[in-house]
C-alpha cells in the first residue's frame, strides 16, 4: 500500500510552495531531463500526452520569446534561468498506435473540428503543466507559471510550421523569498466542495 508522504515532503509540493517572481541558480540540462522524466507519468485522455515542451536557456532563444511576453511578465522571465513553453501538439493522435497500443484510439479524435481537439489537447497539456509544476517541486525547483503572453507570436517563433500550439509558459529555477507577497486566501473546503 502506498504510504501518505511525510509533512516535509507536502510542505514542499504544497503547503510552503510559492509561485516565485525570482529565482537565483542555474537550471542544469541534467535536472531538465529528470523532470520530464517525473511529468511525463501523469495521467493523460487515452495516454495522449499532448504536451511538448521547449526549455528556453540560451539568450538567443530568450530574445525570440521576449516580445511574446505581457509588460509585467517581461523582466522577470528574461532574468528567469529557464522558461518551459508547455505547448500542446493538435496531431497528438498520430502516436496514439504507439502510446495506446492495447486499442485503436486514434479513430476517436482524427476527425474531431479542431477547436474539439484543441480543447481536448488543453485540457491534457494543462493537466501535464501540473505535473510539471509539482515534478519542478520535487526536485527542489521553483515555479512561475504564466499565461500572460501572446500566443501567436510564441506559436510564430517556437512552433512554425508544426501542429504544436503554445498554452502556458513557467519560469524555473531557485525562488527568491523576497519576490514574492504574503499567500493570498484560498477558498475553503465549503466554498469549493461537496461531499454528496
Ligand atoms: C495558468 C496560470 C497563469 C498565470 N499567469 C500569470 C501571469 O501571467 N503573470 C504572473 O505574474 N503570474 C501568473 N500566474 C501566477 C498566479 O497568480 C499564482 O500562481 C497564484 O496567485 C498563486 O500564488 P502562490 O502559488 O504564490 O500561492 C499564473 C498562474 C497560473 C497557474
Amino acid at each position: 500500500m502506498p504510504q501518505a508522504l511525510n509533512d516535509a515532503a507536502l510542505d514542499q509540493l504544497f503547503r510552503t510552495a510559492r509561485t516565485y517572481n525570482a529565482f537565483t541558480g542555474e537550471v542544469s540540462d541534467d535536472a531538465l531531463h529528470q523532470l520530464y522524466g517525473l511529468l511525463k507519468f501523469g495521467p493523460t485522455e487515452a495516454n495522449s500526452t499532448p504536451a511538448r515542451i521547449v526549455f528556453v536557456k540560451s539568450e538567443e532563444a530568450k530574445a525570440k520569446l521576449g516580445p511574446a511576453l505581457s509588460e509585467g511578465n517581461y523582466k522577470k522571465t528574461m532574468a528567469a534561468p529557464c522558461v518551459a513553453i508547455v505547448g500542446y501538439d493538435m496531431r497528438f493522435f498520430d502516436k496514439l498506435p504507439v502510446l495506446f497500443p492495447h486499442t485503436d484510439a486514434k479513430p476517436w479524435f482524427e476527425h474531431r473540428e479542431q477547436d474539439n481537439l484543441a480543447w481536448v489537447a488543453m485540457r491534457s497539456s494543462s493537466l501535464q503543466t501540473a505535473y510539471l509544476i509539482l515534478a519542478a517541486r520535487s526536485l527542489g525547483l521553483d515555479c512561475g507559471p504564466m499565461t500572460g503572453f501572446d500566443n501567436a507570436k510564441v506559436d510564430e517563433a517556437f512552433f512554425a510550421g508544426t501542429s504544436i500550439r503554445s498554452n502556458i509558459l513557467v519560469n524555473l529555477g531557485h525562488g527568491d523569498p523576497a519576490s514574492i507577497f504574503p499567500r493570498s486566501p484560498r477558498l475553503s473546503f465549503d466554498e469549493a466542495c461537496q461531499i454528496l
